[in-house]
């Protein structure tokens, strides 16, 4: 058997916990290595997890010479100098959408992440969900012969604080970042970017600068129609659905129920339980799906996780949705993007 892959984790807030979580319990892996600022969070994630290393000093965790992996659940603004550092020790990272809220600084890495001998992937989680993954099977194999239109609808149950949203780089950067993302994993090529959006219930999101409610539309180089609708919020819970339409039909995943009990009497059928309610839980096994397909690339020496340039081309197509919003207009974007 071979030894399990020792991981460090940077950041042990709310997904870096979920990371903790998998990289404690899946086989294969071990949480090895724990940085963050926050020294007792860690060492209660460190506790709860039998990590022997906790430390709040990043070079302290690279420089101990004992990981073959890191994960990167720190603050966004933290993404691109550890991404760098991995890279430059030549450790395989697993980093945390965005990549970074200003393209600039993307690009500034974009030719070392491409020359990069180890891989560098980024965390859009939502292509491992499994439902997700399937649908994107059933329209690869032709089940829905040539696809004509995409439809995301993502709405979180509720908005996130004042602070998240100050320092969130706005809801297509930090929100509909992920729908970018799959939008692209099913049409690979966009030309075009146009976006709707509006201060609709959040006075506190209005004051921030930024949108709670926004519809994106993209054009693909084929023709296809992706239409991403977003909110800040949702009374019904995390609303998560999509649907590939084509000549040939249609493939649609509905929102998941924790529990399907359902309750049938004279006055009709009722859902007792509500759809999920937090990313942690509706994403999951996604989540889990995700490190473990990274974890054995890394072994294997092929990781097949969205890479860098996913990263930056989800943040071309947010940037360019931005754009679109605040002037009322369609944004060309590059086919490659
Ligand atoms: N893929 C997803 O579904 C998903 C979900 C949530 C957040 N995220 C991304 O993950 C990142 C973290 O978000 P969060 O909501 O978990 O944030 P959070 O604020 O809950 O946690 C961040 C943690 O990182 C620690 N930290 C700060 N600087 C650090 C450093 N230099 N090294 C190590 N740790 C450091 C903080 O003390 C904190 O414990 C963000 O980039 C966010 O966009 C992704």
């Amino acid at each position: 058997m071979t030894s399990p892959l020792r991981i460090g984790l940077f950041g042990t807030g709310r997904i870096g916990f979920v990371h903790a979580a998998n990289a404690a319990t899946l086989p294969g892996t071990v949480l090895h290595r724990i940085c963050d600022p926050a020294l007792e969070r860690a060492r209660e994630t460190a506790q709860q997890y039998g990590v022997p290393h906790v430390t709040a000093d990043p070079e302290e965790m690279l420089s101990a010479g004992d990981l073959d992996a890191v994960v990167v659940a720190s603050p966004t603004p933290t993404h691109v100098g550890l991404i760098e550092e991995c890279i430059d020790r030549g450790l395989p990272v697993l980093c945390e959408k965005p990549i970074h809220l200003d393209i600039r600084r993307v690009d500034e890495l974009r030719e070392k992440a491409r020359a990069a001998t180890t891989p560098v992937a980024i965390g859009f989680n939502r292509r491992f969900d499994p439902s997700i993954a399937d649908l994107h099977r059933t329209v690869r194999a032709g089940g829905v012969g040539r696809l004509e239109q995409l439809t995301i609808v993502s709405r979180d149950p509720e908005p996130p604080g004042p602070e998240y949203i100050a320092a969130s780089g706005g809801i297509f950067r930090d929100m509909t970042i992920h729908d970018f993302d799959i939008a692209r994993l099913f049409v690979p090529e966009i030309v075009e970017v146009t976006a709707r959006a509006a201060q609709s219930f959040s006075p506190e999101i209005a004051a921030a600068g930024d949108f709670d409610t926004a519809t994106t539309v993209l054009r693909g180089a084929g023709g296809e129609v992706v239409t991403i609708v977003n909110s800040r919020h949702c009374a019904y819970g995390y609303d998560q659905r999509l649907e590939a339409f084509g000549d040939a039909g249609a493939a649609r995943l509905e929102n998941l129920l924790p529990l399907t009990t359902r309750s049938f009497g004279a006055g009709g059928v009722e859902g007792t339980t509500p759809y999920y309610s937090s990313f942690v839980d509706r994403y999951a096994e996604a989540y889990r799906a995700e490190l473990a397909e990274f974890a054995e690339g890394v072994r294997s020496g092929t990781v097949r996780n969205p890479g860098f340039e996913d990263g930056r081309a989800a943040l071309l197509l947010a940037d360019a949705a931005q754009e679109s919003a605040e002037r009322g207009v369609a944004v060309a974007v590059e086919p490659s993007a």
